[in-house]
């Protein structure tokens, strides 16, 4: 990627995509609120390609002379937002990657945006979101979760440290973009304290009020 000040995305005044030719639904909750787990599910179900901020900008901080890999590691490390312009460019990459590959023109965008400068620079310049699909956990059982994946994941964030600090960022910084959303009725909210497959099962019923169908329902012999 070129340097940060290059980074055409998120100085765009207009939409590269339009929302009737590209689905995008926003994937927010507190970290460890089982985002990325019902996101597999519904990639399963629902044909979506599932795009994880988080997974994106590791991959990038892993990427053999990427001039971005240092910062990405301290923002991850003290959970604060990495600079959008960083995110958005490989979001919107992640995208036309996508698109090239197979066709695929519904996208579930998992833990983005964090930020309301995020929210607003990409659908001004990528595409506005169909909804936000927002997974509410108190920190007690999202810190249990995230203390346990951390026994396995080799998460440089999954250690008590890193993971107060993402509580507040997710506080001060995230829940504002989810508050905006909400005010203007774009918000389903599905509560994520439950088992994964309950929890799943009220994501299926609240996204079909937004005509989200499973893609199998579309093969039912007649
Ligand atoms: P996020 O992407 O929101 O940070 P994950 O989907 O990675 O969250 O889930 C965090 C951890 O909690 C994982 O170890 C996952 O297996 C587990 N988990 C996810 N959903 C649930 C649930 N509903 N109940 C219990 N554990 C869950
Ligand atoms: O979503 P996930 O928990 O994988 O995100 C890990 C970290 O990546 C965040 O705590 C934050 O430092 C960074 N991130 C970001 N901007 C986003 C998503 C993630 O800076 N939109
Ligand atoms: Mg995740």
């Amino acid at each position: 990627m070129p340097a940060i000040e290059n980074l055409g995305a998120a100085s765009r005044t207009s939409p590269i995509f339009s929302p009737e030719e590209v689905t995008v639904i926003f994937v927010l909750g507190g970290p460890g609120a089982g985002k990325g787990t019902q996101c597999s599910n519904l990639v399963t179900d629902y044909g979506f390609e599932h795009l994880s901020a988080g997974d994106l900008l590791r991959e990038e901080q892993n990427r053999p002379g990427s001039e971005f890999g240092e910062m990405i590691k301290t923002y991850i490390k003290e959970g604060t937002i990495v600079p959008m312009e960083v995110t958005i460019q490989l979001l919107e990459n992640a995208m036309k990657a996508a698109m090239e590959k197979d066709g695929r023109k519904m996208f579930l965008i998992d833990g983005f945006p964090r930020k309301l400068d995020q929210a607003h620079a990409f659908e001004r310049s990528v595409v506005p979101s169909k909804f936000t699909l927002f997974f509410d956990c108190p920190e007690d059982i999202m810190e249990k979760r995230l203390l346990n994946r951390g026994k396995t994941s080799g998460r440089a964030d999954d250690n008590i440290e890193s993971i107060k600090k993402r509580f507040r960022t997710f506080v001060e910084t995230s829940m504002p973009v989810v508050k905006e959303f909400e005010s203007q009725g774009r918000v389903v909210k599905v509560d994520a304290t439950r088992s994964p497959e309950e929890v799943y099962q009220d994501v299926k019923e609240k996204i079909k009020a937004w005509g989200v169908e499973p893609i199998n329902l579309k093969f039912v012999p007649a």
